[in-house]
């Protein structure tokens, strides 16, 4: 369906859990986040309700994200059940892959259909300095078992940041060339801990491309990235630049929260609370529900002007 800009709006990303097993500086404080109770997490039964409800009004795309997703019980049982529901035509999930390992063949069986990796760093003591005590070889067996399986395609995450991977970019570059691996460097966001107190600095994506000369730009767009690409590599490089190129207006998203809150925007702290109308069991107030959640996204965010939204930190989003 369109919302009030005319954006057409097919896109959810669903949080399944507000846990995760690393702890990224710019993501989670060192501590953890105090996580929500199991009876605050939308059961899968409901999870599958709102899917119902949203693919009656046009929304195709699913993205299960977190925390980290792997990291919620019976993960692969939510993905076969939403894979089967008629009218879903992308399922995909956003994981730091350090789980992924023993899971990918059962999530590919079960219907997955791609995965998206975040890895900062290919070194591993700045892996493990970025994810506070995560393995390298871990997302690595995660990204080699999602290749093997055939999620895909398969892109890696980065966070671009000065001072912390601003000399790694030509090693992702390098991962394009030798192999079938998308890499998306996201520019960093003054959100949750990487405003309050990130050593890392933003690095925009001009300056990212700005090393990289010979870079042939596909002049297309996936989703909300810039795409380019290096001749004969097997795998291409996107931009994702929400400071430096606000990409409000070609926005098709809504976000779902392990909680059960619709915020239109990642932005504001906005949410339209779906608790009370999944208790009253009635599956037309729902739908009508999220298109009143959808038609309340707002034109654009305010970062750059110094808007900070102050309730949820990523971590409790889903990015
Ligand atoms: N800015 C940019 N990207 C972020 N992510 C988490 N926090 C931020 C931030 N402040 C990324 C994660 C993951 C994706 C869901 O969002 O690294 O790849
Ligand atoms: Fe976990 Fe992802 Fe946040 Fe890192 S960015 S702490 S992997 S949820």
């Amino acid at each position: 369906m369109k919302d009030s800009f005319g954006r057409e709006i097919s896109y959810m990303r669903i949080s399944v859990t507000d846990r995760c097993n690393l702890r990224c500086r710019y993501c989670m404080p060192e501590e953890g986040i105090e996580n929500l109770g199991h009876d605050k997490i939308l059961s899968f039964e409901n999870i599958e309700r709102i899917v119902k409800a949203a693919v009656a009004l046009g929304i195709k795309k699913y993205r299960l994200t977190g925390g980290e997703p792997l990291a919620r019980k019976g993960i692969v049982h939510l993905v076969e059940s939403l894979a089967k529901i008629d009218g879903v035509e992308e399922l995909a999930m956003t994981t730091n892959g350090t789980l992924l390992a023993d899971q990918a063949e059962a999530l590919k069986k079960a219907g997955l259909h791609r995965v998206n990796i975040s890895v900062d760093s290919l070194k591993y003591d700045k892996y493990e300095e970025i994810t506070r005590g995560g393995d390298l070889d871990a997302a690595f067996a995660g990204v080699n078992a999602a290749l093997r399986v055939g999620l895909k395609p398969l892109k890696l995450n980065v966070v671009a940041m000065a001072g912390f991977n601003d000399d790694e970019i030509l090693d992702f570059i390098q991962l394009t060339i030798n192999h079938p691996i998308n890499i998306r460097f996201i520019e960093l966001m003054p959100i949750g801990q990487a405003e309050k107190n990130c050593e890392y600095r933003y690095l925009s994506s001009e300056e990212i491309k700005s090393k990289l000369p010979g870079l042939i730009p596909l002049n297309k767009q996936e989703g909300v990235a810039e795409i380019y690409k290096y001749p004969e590599a097997l795998g291409n490089i996107g931009f994702i630049s929400p400071m430096s190129n606000q990409f409000c207006g070609s926005c098709d998203k809504i976000r779902l929260t392990a909680d059960g809150k619709l915020k239109p925007c990642l932005h504001t702290d906005e949410e339209i609370d779906l608790g009370e109308i999944l208790n009253k069991n009635d599956d037309v107030l729902l739908k009508e529900t999220i298109r009143n959640a959808i038609l309340r996204k707002g034109e654009k965010h305010h970062l750059n002007d110094g808007a900070k939204p102050v309730d949820r930190g990523m971590s409790q989003i889903g990015g």
